[in-house]
């Protein structure tokens, strides 16, 4: 069973000279277009005799992002190994320069052995960045970058893991700053792993029962109140959509409700969010093509991100209520599978027409957000799911889109995108699509037909109604083929990171307003 923080990198903060710091290797920086390095890099150069300079002279580092310069120092520092990297231009330098140049840097001397790396705090010199962003950034970075799911795999191919990372620093006035900055990258970042972890379990073992599980074993560590509402209990709720999908399946369907009670002097304040739970989508009977289903099995991808968010927010105890839902079955065909033309009866009435089999996840989330918001009380609601292949045919694994009622709330969510480096686009829910999905049997069908993306987010918003709500559709960006600096292929874990950060924005709000 995954479990974060296990096997993970250990990440300290000490004073000092990153020369004289003992480390398999050093890393220091070099902005483009510096001739004569300063700071700790120009320290080191000076312990080097000017190897640095001359290598910048040379044309060797030239600063640029992404590059990698690599030096051996022959007893002239305590590290035998000076790995300078580059960060680009200083205009173009942010937070997430510092993920990437980390995840690289980690990756580049793991391969080469190293088991322990010091670093300097890139960005917080000339960079002018702010300390605790600069290490919290430098923590998700070098975590989430050397992340490797390889539990399956009976002999390693690999190298063996970087064990320890140092942040070294020379002025003590920074330490608790750094310090603070590197806790809260290590929650982000396990908690992403977490995800990923889950995301990248087969679905043999990651099943609707193995999530709950999974969400006791995060509610256990981090003090969560925890219910699972199991199919006799889904049944007196008249929980038709969940019941509904998990209806072909062997796997009986689970519905997991975390609550963090983080401001119980405002009890009526909720922070809802619901994540996508479908263990395999094999789209029913409505069969997907062979071809890429067993991607599928990253179907639950939402409520991954929604349950490991909620860890890391646990842990981190900002000033806000927080309610969890993971509506989660297997989608699967078989002679008791529901059909095409099927009607179900929501949470709360609405009637849906299942006009397609494969539509699976707006009638389990339609459940999980009318009970949200009539039972749990919740005051905002954000969705997370793997929705429609439309993602990833428009966005591809860069973005995703986020629909929504509340201008401000999808702003904010945005921002807090922006603070994780995950990439969210508003697309639009004109009234013109709504009534695509109206049905000539039922209140609703689960397919429009056309307008995918569109039509599923005005589904889902025909039961959040009444609420600020939010949709993020996940489907590109959930699992990758590519690696891109600290998003390595298979499951990616977003957007845990940025609903955590979302949590922390609305705690500070909220709070100021009293
Ligand atoms: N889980 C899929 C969406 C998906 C597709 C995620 C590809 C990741 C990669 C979802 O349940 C689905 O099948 N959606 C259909 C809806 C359609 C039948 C109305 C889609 O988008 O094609
Ligand atoms: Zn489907
Ligand atoms: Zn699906």
């Amino acid at each position: 069973m995954p479990q974060a923080g296990k096997d993970s990198m250990n990440i300290r903060v000490v004073l000092g000279d990153i020369a004289g710091q003992p480390a398999d290797a050093a890393v220091i920086n070099l902005f483009e277009g510096v001739t004569q390095p300063g700071g700790a890099t120009g320290a080191v150069d000076h312990a080097l005799g000017g190897a640095i300079t001359q290598v910048i002279a040379t044309g060797e580092a030239k600063g640029k992002k992404g590059e990698i310069t690599l030096l051996h120092t022959f007893g002239k520092t305590t590290p035998a190994r000076v790995v300078i990297a580059g960060l680009g231009k200083q205009s173009d330098f942010t937070y997430d320069s510092t993920r990437v140049l980390m995840a690289e840097v980690l990756r580049f001397l793991r391969a080469r052995g190293a088991k322990r790396v010091s670093t300097i705090v890139h960005g917080a010199g000339i960079g002018g960045l702010d300390v605790t962003r600069c290490a919290q950034a430098i923590a998700e970075g070098a975590l989430l970058g050397a992340y490797r799911f390889v539990r399956h795999k009976s002999k390693s191919d690999n190298n063996s893991d970087v064990e320890e990372l140092l942040i070294v620093e020379r002025d003590a006035a920074r330490l608790p700053a750094l310090e603070q900055g590197v806790r809260t990258g290590l929650l982000l970042a396990e908690s992403a792993n977490l995800a990923r972890d889950l995301v990248n379990e087969p679905a043999n073992i990651m099943t609707p029962t193995k999530l709950a599980e999974s969400a006791r074993r995060v509610a256990a560590e981090c003090k969560l109140e925890i219910t699972v509402l199991e199919r006799p209990q889904l049944e007196d709720l008249k929980m038709g959509g969940i019941l509904g999908v998990a209806k072909g399946s062997a796997q009986p369907p689970t519905f997991t409700i975390l609550i963090y009670k983080g401001d119980p002097q405002h009890p009526k304040r909720i922070l809802g969010l619901v994540g996508k739970g479908i263990s395999f989508d094999s789209g029913g009977i409505s069969l997907k093509p062979a071809s890429g289903m067993a991607r599928q099995k990253s179907d639950m991808a939402g409520a991954a991100a929604v349950l490991c968010a909620t860890r890391a927010i646990a842990l981190l105890k900002p000033h806000i209520n927080v309610t969890a839902l993971l509506p989660s079955a297997e989608n699967m065909p078989s002679a008791t599978a529901q059909k095409p033309g099927d009607v179900l009866t929501i949470f709360g009435g609405k009637t849906v027409e299942v006009d397609n089999t494969d539509a699976e996840g707006r009638l389990l989330l339609a459940d999980a957000i009318s009970y949200g918001k009539s039972t749990r009380g919740l005051s905002l609601i954000v969705d997370v799911a793997t929705l429609t292949g439309a993602m990833t045919s428009f966005f591809g694994d860069v973005c995703a889109g986020i629909f929504g009622t509340d201008k401000q709330f999808l702003d904010r969510i945005v921002q807090a995108g922006e603070a994780a480096g995950e990439k969210f686009w508003p697309l639009p829910l004109f009234e013109e699509y709504r009534e695509l999905n109206n049905s000539d049997v039922a209140d609703l069908k689960n397919s429009a037909g056309s307008c995918g993306a569109v039509t599923a987010a005005w589904f889902l918003a025909e039961f959040a109604q009444g609420v600020p709500w939010a949709h993020l559709d996940i489907a590109g960006v959930r699992f990758v083929d590519r690696q891109r600096g600290y998003i390595v292929k298979g499951a990616t874990g977003i957007p845990t990171r940025s609903l955590v950060h979302l949590a922390l924005s609305l705690a500070d709000d909220w709070s100021r307003q009293g």
